[in-house]
């Protein structure tokens, strides 16, 4: 048996490709367009596994959706691939749509078409499994209970929108197709492999290399944090026993608001990494809000631990240690994907310019220190291949970056 993943070189991708070989040890073929924030060197410890076959193709590509359905006749598609940072969806929605909405579409009547040729047993067992975010329900207010699975769809960026618009979608071919579909609703992640664009890996980062430490507003917007592995744990656990038709929320019973994370990261590495120029947190510094940000999120995730029994097995003591520690241990990941790409995002987010919302100095010099120097764009190691060319993640991320990346511990 095989199962079909989109957008595994990105952050929870990667994260689920190489626990899912470790725990389950089925065959993946991931298909990943790797944008921006498409890594191979996530996936080097796979390097040589046979059961890993990388396709670098996007989810847009109907024929090529097809040819890779009934090539290798996979019992579940997991659909990971999206768009995911709302900043850059309040910059550029349109990239947002397209994967995010088309995307998604494509790849439901793709896959309804390959199920359709299914034998009953087979059709009967397929699954199609959405992963989406809690950002699908909106802001809540300080007081309001979690959000349950009946709560009502209220997305307020660019990027809410668009992956609320795919869960409208999945839900639609199941009721009219009857396509055997789940859907996991999943609170804030961090850990390994994260994209220095979001909260927690770009306060690591910017705190290393001694720069400022944005944060929008008056941080006091609340998230709930998820270990990545106790997601990826939490969708092994709904592919493998989830009501068909149904929806999961994923949470880690662990709200926090954004200036305590990031004082909690800097105590962290003054812990592990003290500064000469003393506390890391010297570099916090308050700038402009996200238009329309969010208030408040929180998950409750008493389905999923009714029904399937899963809860995650992070704190978030013990998770964001962990996670502090791999970016500690791994400053060549680092160097990697601060890309041609990478820089251009943080000047066009961070600089000066008017309307912009950092009020310190140009960020030019944030992707510029030498201790997290630019190397080559992670696209240099990406596969000369057409989108179209399908082919094993041993010949296609060979050139290992210079350190090795070793497995999540
Ligand atoms: P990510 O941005 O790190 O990775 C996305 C991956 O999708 C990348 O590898 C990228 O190359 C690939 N991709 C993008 N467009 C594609 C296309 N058109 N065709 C094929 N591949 C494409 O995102 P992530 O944080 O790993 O999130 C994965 C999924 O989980 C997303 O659907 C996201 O909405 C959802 N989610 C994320 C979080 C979070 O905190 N990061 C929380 C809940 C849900
Ligand atoms: P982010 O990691 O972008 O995730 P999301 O917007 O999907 O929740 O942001 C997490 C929170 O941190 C969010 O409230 C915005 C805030 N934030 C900052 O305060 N400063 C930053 O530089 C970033 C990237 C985010």
């Amino acid at each position: 048996m095989t199962i079909l993943i989109t957008g595994g070189a990105g952050f929870i991708g990667s994260n689920f490709v190489i626990d899912w070989l470790a725990t389950q040890g089925e065959p993946v073929v991931n298909l990943d367009a790797l944008t921006y924030a498409g890594n191979l060197h996530n996936l080097v410890a796979l390097n040589g596994d046979s059961r890993h076959h990388f396709v670098h193709g996007d989810i847009t590509n109907r024929s090529l959706l097809d040819q890779l359905l009934q090539q290798h006749r996979p019992r579940a598609v997991l659909h990971f691939a999206a768009e995911s940072h709302v900043d850059r969806s309040i910059h550029g929605p349109g990239a947002f749509i397209k994967t995010n909405v088309e995307g998604s579409f494509t790849l439901l009547e793709a896959t309804r078409s390959y199920w359709n040729t299914l034998e009953d047993e087979a059709k009967a067992a397929f699954r199609f499994l959405h992963v989406s975010t809690d950002e699908v329900y909106g802001s809540l207010s300080p007081e309001a209970p979690a959000f349950t699975e009946d709560h009502v769809y209220a997305p307020n960026s660019p990027y809410s929108a668009s992956k609320a618009a795919s869960d409208h979608l999945v839900r639609a071919w199941h009721h009219t197709y009857g396509l055997p579909v789940l859907t996991t609703n999943c609170s804030n992640n961090y850990g390994p492999f994260h994209f220095p664009e979001k909260l927690i890996p770009l306060m690591i980062v910017n705190a290393l290399a001694g720069k400022p430490l944005p944060i929008y507003g008056d941080g006091q917007q609340v998230r709930d944090w998820l270990y990545v592995r106790d997601h990826c744990s939490a969708i092994r656990a709904v592919l493998a026993g989830g009501r068909v038709g149904e929806t999961y929320n994923v949470g880690g019973w662990n709200e926090m608001a954004n200036v305590d994370i990031v004082h909690t990261v800097c105590k962290l590495l003054d812990e592990l990494q003290p500064s000469p120029q003393g506390p890391y947190a010297r570099l916090i510094t308050h700038v402009k809000d996200r238009p329309g940000h969010d208030r408040r999120y929180a998950i409750d995730a008493r389905k999923i631990e009714t029904e399937l029994g899963w809860r995650p097995a992070e704190t978030f003591d013990s998770g964001i240690r962990k996670t502090v520690q791999w970016y500690l241990d791994h400053p060549q990941w680092v160097a990697n994907v601060q890309s041609g790409a990478y820089r251009e995002w943080l000047e066009e987010q961070y600089t000066t310019a008017a309307g912009s919302n950092l009020s310190i100095a140009s960020t030019a010099s944030i992707a510029s220190t030498a201790s997290i120097a630019p190397t080559a764009p992670t696209a240099s190691i990406a596969p000369t291949a057409s989108t179209a060319s399908i082919a094993p993640t041993a010949s296609t991320a060979s050139p290992a970056p210079t350190a090795p990346i070793t497995p999540v511990a």
